[in-house]
């Protein structure tokens, strides 16, 4: 029996000491294959000449620096029982923590003093001026990009006015100014367009009135009526209106006509976004039903109005700032929780249609260490930008407040990707279609790859 072995298969090891030939190839296979894992992981220069291929390995050519958070101590223990670190209460408590989250104008991303070898880097929460060296004002913003010139868009709350209270116990504000737009080509060097939807400094009924709320904008290109059409989360000081409200311009750069506001379906609605399909379907998201839920609701052709669809989604959640975008046909959710200008920790939510069901993917945020991913690297979401071209890579925008000169809130830039393994939901559902992890990474600083904006769409 064991004599014949050898002749059946030929591979055993009996069989490969007495046939040298058999030897030669077991060595060479193993070669061969050892060759293919390395190549894999370290692919040739070669490899990664095409632009195409380049951004594909975008985070191997993203650089970065270990966080100086991970030195920082933990903060002491009351009673020597153990707790969890209360971030927030430090943060406002020590002004060490404010210096590390603002870090002064001397590291400022500035285009003009900047020196070339750290043109085009991103550093979240460090002051970020525009082409003519300004801070960018464009808080709660969102990016419209346009193919045919290769432009973004960048439009957001211009908070350069002095933060103040109503009252004792209301939240830190500042007059309305305005929307602020910004234009760039490679998301690093913007251009100041100027305010294009401006406060009402007169009439005091008016949505748009200095006393007023004004917040999140988000514009989007109506492909029927060439129109670009804002919207736009419009309250009262304190935050008892509870509206969306539009406004439309016939050029990105503005100026955009304000057409007034609604609370959608007779729902009131704070924080919102809103996201268009493939198909130019858009839809309307905002916390509803005091922030305990959100709404997904569709707008008319023109996104102008609503039309009689809503869904009622992540019911008794709680969350606020939704951040959408699509990623291989199924759609995602990024969301904040409640705590005013305190940051919290961020939430990713799948779903197959935008009207849901929505199930909980869990917390996105990786690297840094626990302080950085409790608080979305302390910062609260905005937006999601998809990258033209580039289908796994997103940049995640946020917004590091600072309650205490809300003008001085930073910007939080970071790459988004959905390169993990496919996730289950945390949630219990019927369906498993192969969702995606969702991962936005810390870095300190980091940069897209070279020509990632030349990559032919
Ligand atoms: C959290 C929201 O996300 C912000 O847009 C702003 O409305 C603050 N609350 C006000 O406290």
């Amino acid at each position: 029996m064991l004599q014949r072995l050898p002749k059946q298969g030929g591979v055993g090891t009996a069989a490969a000491s007495k046939c040298p030939v058999s030897t030669i190839i077991w060595i060479l296979a193993a070669w061969v294959l050892l060759f293919q894992v390395y190549t894999t992981l370290y692919p040739p220069p070669t490899a990664l000449t095409h632009p195409k291929n380049r951004v594909r390995s975008i985070i191997r050519y993203t650089e970065y620096e270990e966080p100086e958070f991970n030195r920082l101590p933990l903060p002491p223990n009351r009673n020597g029982k153990k707790r969890r670190p209360d971030y927030i209460e430090e943060f406002w408590s020590s002004s060490h923590k404010r210096q590390i989250y603002f870090p002064n104008k001397s590291s400022a991303i500035d285009p003009l003093t900047n020196n070339e070898d750290d043109r085009f880097y991103f550093h979240p929460g460090r002051e970020w001026h525009d082409s003519q060296g300004r801070p960018i004002q464009a808080h709660g913003g969102g990016i419209l990009y346009i193919p045919e010139t290769r432009t973004f868009y960048w439009y957001g709350e211009n908070k350069d006015g002095r933060t103040y209270h109503i009252s004792k116990h209301s939240t830190a504000r500042v007059d309305v100014i305005g929307i602020n737009c910004y234009s760039s080509t490679d998301l690093w060097l913007w251009k100041n367009e100027g305010i294009v939807l401006k406060a009402d400094e007169r009439n005091v009924s008016s949505d748009l009135h200095v006393s007023k709320v004004v917040e999140r904008p988000k514009v989007i290109y109506n492909d029927k009526t060439r129109k670009y059409v804002m919207w736009m989360h419009i309250d009262n000081a304190n935050y008892s209106k509870a509206s969306v409200g539009v406004a439309v311009s016939l050029k990105p750069e503005g100026p955009f006509k304000y057409l007034g506001s609604a609370q959608p379906h007779g729902f009131d609605s704070r924080d919102m976004t809103v996201f268009k399909d493939g198909d130019g379907t858009a839809y309307i998201i905002y916390s509803s039903e005091g922030n305990s839920e959100l709404h997904v609701t569709v707008l008319a052709e023109d996104y102008l109005g609503f039309r009689n669809i809503m869904s009622r989604v992540l019911v008794h959640g709680y969350r606020e700032a939704p951040a959408v975008f699509k990623h291989r046909g199924l759609y995602y959710m990024i969301t904040s929780g409640c705590t005013g200008w305190a940051p919290n920790t961020a939430l990713v939510h799948s779903a197959e249609s935008m009207l849901g069901s929505w199930q909980l993917m869990g917390n996105p945020c990786v690297g840094g260490n626990e302080e950085l991913r409790d608080t979305t690297f302390f910062s609260q979401g905005t937006f999601v930008l998809p990258l033209p071209g580039i289908p796994d890579m997103f940049i995640f925008m946020a917004d590091r407040w600072n309650p205490y000169d809300l003008r001085d809130s930073r910007y939080v830039w970071l790459p988004l990707t959905m390169d993990g393994p496919a996730d289950e939901p945390l949630e219990d559902v019927f369906e498993f279609p192969l969702w995606s992890r969702v991962s936005i990474h810390w870095y300190q600083k980091w940069k897209l790859p070279q020509d990632w904006d030349k990559v032919q769409i």
